[in-house]
């Protein structure tokens, strides 16, 4: 682990004089006003490579320009997962192409809030070595492709081959143990990095390819709540000191528009809403998990809903008690529609003949609430499925401290865990908690918010509930932001089944390219 300590970080620093002061607008030029500035893009410091992507419409054959390793931080701590790649199309299908002032996809690669790396060769998202599964189970591979980053979306294929720059940003994570004992990427870290890298990237507006006035984020689970939050948090002054620490450019990390697939967001609430959704699904054992827990946390959710003052499509207010019927009306059918009318018609036929709970009328697919759970199966977690009582989930590392490898974050799981009734939370972990959570600024109504959103979640994914993903575009909506939301049919977690449409959904907020 190639760990820089502070101490290192510091005299580098010192060794490279005004530094920090010498980022601090997006005008700044650096070298220009005769300073020297270790965030300077350099445009000429790049490899040419080829890839082939397969799109819609047939393959693509790209030549495109890659800057690769890019450190986007004037005080690092770990170089390894603060830095980024930017590739740029320069040619497609024997085409020229000029990039200069396209989107940027920039794409996380962060999965079961563990670390990622952009600066390996190969290797599985999350700064998985090659061949060991991730936490989450179900990873499902996109065309593989020149990702060596391993995205787990085709999505920064596609918009390169769509003739954007593509940023794929890396980030610290739960799993980072320095030398002493200290976890060094735990909450908030990979936000924070995220953050950092949309600063880089604004501090060299103009001289960096692309338009950064259309940074569009996307990420997956875990990598989706973080594009979320970034996507929430835009120039809060919330992380101003975690930014200044690691020598973050002084810009704007607002972005344009957020991609959220699966995001695994909102986790002091994400055990009572598990529980209400999938809390009568059996285990994969087939057994149930204890009734007692699920009953008591799932009987904590209406309050919680209740706070939100969200209101549906049709302006009603959301509640625990007509979720069922919002999460059917709003997504479930719709997908399930959707997903039986592209079926051939023999496959449709099959498809009904096995699941005569589905009601398929004149083009539109009809069931209920309970049927739909019935079909889900088994639930992904046992309870709590994120505040562990024996601290065991990765979410209890995420909010780790210092040496201490893993917290509990909720009062309830704090308080069942040690049998203090009374028991309180360090008192550094509210404000973190905000800190990882997108709901939190959309509360607060962040001025720098993304105005574009779009979210998708597959319908057998129970690796947190679907009130997770349909408050956060309920939020949205009802801020008046631009929101695609919706979810794929049977499909698992980390599913992207219409990456196509995606790209299709940045040409159209853009106005780039058509
Ligand atoms: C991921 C999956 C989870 O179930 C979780 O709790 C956190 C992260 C993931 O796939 O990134």
């Amino acid at each position: 682990m190639r760990r820089r300590t502070m101490l290192a970080a510091l005299a580098a620093a010192t060794a490279t004089p005004l530094v920090a002061s010498a980022c601090d607008s997006q005008e700044d030029k650096g070298s220009e006003s005769g300073t020297s500035d270790t965030l300077r893009f350099d445009p000429e410091k790049f490899t040419t490579e080829t890839a082939t992507v397969t799109t819609a419409d047939g393959e693509r054959k790209i030549t495109y320009r890659q800057y690769k390793g890019i450190v986007y931080v004037a005080k690092p701590v770990d170089e390894q997962y603060q830095s980024l790649n930017v590739k740029v199309p320069v040619e497609i299908d024997g085409a020229a192409v000029d990039a200069s002032k396209a989107p940027i996809l920039l794409s996380n690669n962060i999965a079961g809030y563990m670390s990622g790396s952009v600066t390996g060769t190969g290797g599985m998202p999350g700064g998985l070595p090659p061949g060991a599964t991730p936490p989450s189970g179900t990873v499902p591979g996109g065309p593989g492709g020149f990702n060596d980053g391993g995205n787990r979306t085709s999505n920064p294929d596609l918009a390169l081959a769509a003739g954007y720059v593509v940023v794929e940003a890396g980030a610290r994570g739960r799993d980072l143990v320095a030398a002493d004992g200290v976890y060094y990427g735990v909450a908030p870290a990979a936000i924070v990095d995220l953050k950092a890298a949309v600063r880089y990237l604004r501090h060299n507006s103009g001289r960096v390819p692309g338009n950064t006035d259309w940074i569009v984020s996307t990420g997956v689970s875990a990598g989706g709540a973080m594009s979320a939050l970034l996507g929430a948090s835009g120039d809060s002054d919330r992380y101003d000191s975690y930014l200044t620490d690691i020598g973050a450019a002084d810009a704007s990390d607002a972005i344009f528009a957020s991609a959220d697939y699966c995001p695994i967001a909102d986790l002091e609430h994400a055990d009572m809403a598990y529980e209400w959704n999938w809390g009568g699904n059996p285990l994969q054992s087939g057994e149930q998990v204890d009734r007692t827990v699920s009953r008591e946390l799932a009987g904590a959710f209406p309050a919680y809903q209740a706070s939100l003052n969200l209101r549906g499509r049709d302006g009603s207010a959301l509640t625990a008690d007509n979720y069922g019927e919002h999460l059917l009306r709003t997504y479930l059918q719709p997908s399930a529609t959707k997903y039986l009318k592209a079926l051939p018609d023999s496959d449709r036929d099959s498809y009904l003949a096995a699941n005569p709970w589905l009601r398929f009328d004149n083009g539109t697919a009809t069931f209920t609430w309970a049927d739909y759970l019935t079909h889900v199966g088994a639930r992904k977690k046992n309870v709590p499925a994120f505040d562990a009582f024996d601290l065991s989930s990765g979410e209890n590392n995420e909010f780790g401290n210092g040496t201490t490898k893993a917290r509990h974050f909720t009062l309830y799981s704090l308080r069942h865990a040690t049998g203090e009734a009374n028991a309180q939370l360090d008192s550094d972990l509210p404000g973190k908690l905000e800190l990882m959570n997108p709901m939190y600024f959309l509360d607060n109504q962040t001025p720098g918010r993304a105005e574009h959103w779009w979210i998708r979640v597959g319908t057998k994914d129970s690796d947190t509930s679907l009130t997770v993903v349909g408050n956060l575009a309920a939020k949205l909506e009802n801020l008046g932001a631009n929101v695609d939301a919706a979810m794929y049919w049977d499909a698992g977690h980390g599913s992207n089944e219409d990456a196509a449409d995606f790209i299709t959904w940045i040409r159209g907020i853009t106005g780039y390219g058509r």
